[in-house]
């Protein structure tokens, strides 16, 4: 694209979603933002940032127009080292479904959709609680601990990895790989850690197809098995490569989004500890809290995607293959949607219609899975640790990338735990 054919579309020259203000607190940017430039170009990515509810949902609703294939693209361009090493080992610029554009993304979506069911999810419950409960019980009930170390991080990858059948041994590997993932795709590293993590992604890769080969030859009760069971009938229709992919796919968007999230629900909720007692009181508020933080502060902040030819969008021309930042953080503000945005409302009637999750054919696969997760995280501290409070003057900090966003850490203490000396964690499942 030429500066010709951006000269058309305002520009906001210090927008920068790697800035530390805007990592620190990207509302406070969104907010000294001109309120009629709804549609600008950003210099400091090469983007299009589109800020209104409407404007996003018209893009997630219109493929034909709007192609997936920037949504996993290294937000800098791969120095020829890094693109080496990726490449060298079969890596694709659009690796999985989530970049990719039908037919080929539909080829994907149909059998994970059939082996990912809601039966699946719900037969997960049980499991999530009983994790969550033995994650909590190493918590001295008195003394401040760190939830994400605790609870949002380790919980569900705990619950993904083993849905998709990775062995417990290999875990911590593949929490490290994922990390280069986000940083790779998702931040500005410098030319020496962009082959870091290209080396580490590329051996992310590698892991995944050779899980995939042994898998083959001993089946389990596992998702990585089922996808098999699909192979099996059709082998033509989903090879073992995009098996690979599929794995990709889940074993990454399964966990970082959803530790996210739970910190991030926690976080607003203790932030007036008036709202944490609310649903300590009533712990039907659950889903409302998860569904409300969706809208309010998403663990998906931005999404991506690319113009196939010229369009208007939010009354701002916008050239062909021009790259759209989608700021679904900014969608979840927009009082033209949902009335007195900045207020976090426990009872507001229509917090569901967050744009956190996209919309169209890419809505997230595990979005149902996501909400369990953290409502039951919530249930599970709102019954150990009604009196939860966060620790004062601590400086919450976010990983430096522009779509995944959750305290890195965050300190806490309980007061005391309802059942320390009491039930095991499986006497409390029952
Ligand atoms: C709980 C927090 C989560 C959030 C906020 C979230 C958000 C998103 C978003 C924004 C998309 C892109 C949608 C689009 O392009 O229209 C997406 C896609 C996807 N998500 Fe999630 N996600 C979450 C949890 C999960 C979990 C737990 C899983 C896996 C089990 C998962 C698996 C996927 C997959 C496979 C896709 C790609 C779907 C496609 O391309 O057809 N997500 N998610």
């Amino acid at each position: 694209m030429t500066t010709d054919e951006r000269g058309t579309c305002p520009g906001l020259t210090d927008f920068d979603p790697l800035s530390r203000r805007f990592l620190a607190d990207p509302f406070s940017v969104f907010h000294s933002l001109p309120s009629d430039l709804p549609v600008f170009y950003a210099p400091s990515i090469d983007y299009y940032v589109v800020t209104r509810y409407a404007d996003i949902e018209a893009v997630f609703l219109d493929p034909d127009t709007y192609s997936a294939a920037v949504t996993q693209l290294p937000l800098l361009p791969l120095v020829p080292e890094a693109a080496q090493i990726l490449f060298g080992v079969g890596f694709k610029a659009q690796p999985s479904m989530v970049s990719l554009d039908p037919p080929a993304h539909t080829r994907l979506r149909g059998p994970t959709a059939r082996a990912f069911t809601p039966r699946r999810v719900a037969q997960m419950e049980p499991t999530i609680r009983r994790t969550a409960n033995q994650l909590l019980d190493a918590v001295d009930p008195v003394a401040p601990f760190d939830l994400v170390s605790t609870l949002t991080f380790p919980l569900p990858a705990t619950i993904i990895f083993s849905f998709v059948g990775v062995p417990e041994r290999d875990w911590s590997q593949l929490k490290e790989w994922c990390g280069h993932r986000a940083s790779l795709g998702f931040g500005r590293p410098t030319p020496e850690e962009q082959v870091h993590h290209a080396e580490n992604m590329a051996a992310y890769r590698s892991y995944l197809r050779e899980l995939v080969a042994t898998k083959a030859k001993t089946r389990q009760d596992d998702f990585a098995s089922d996808l098999l069971a699909i192979h099996d009938e059709d082998p033509g229709a989903l090879t073992h490569e995009e098996i690979g992919s599929v794995l990709y796919s889940l074993t990454f968007a399964g966990h970082e989004t959803t530790n996210a999230l739970i910190g991030n629900v926690v976080r607003r909720l203790l932030e007036d500890p008036a709202r944490w007692d609310s649903v300590v009181a009533d712990p039907t508020l659950i889903p409302a809290a998860v569904l409300e933080t969706l809208r309010y502060d998403p663990s998906v902040t931005v999404w991506r995607r690319l113009t196939k030819k010229a369009v208007t969008l939010g009354g701002v021309h916008v050239p062909a293959g021009a790259k759209l930042f989608l700021w679904l953080a900014a969608s979840g503000r927009d009082a033209a949607v949902f009335p007195e945005p900045e207020v976090f409302d426990l009872q507001r009637t229509n917090a569901a219609k967050t744009l956190a999750f996209g919309k169209g054919i890419h809505y997230c696969l595990g979005a149902a899975l996501g909400k369990l997760e953290a409502s039951i995280a919530l249930e599970t501290l709102t019954d150990r640790f009604p009196d939860l409070r966060l620790i004062e003057g601590q400086d919450l900090s976010f990983h430096p990338n522009i779509s995944f966003r959750g305290p890195q850490a965050l300190w806490v203490q309980g007061g005391g735990s309802r059942s320390l000396g009491g039930s095991s964690s499986d006497e409390r499942d029952r």
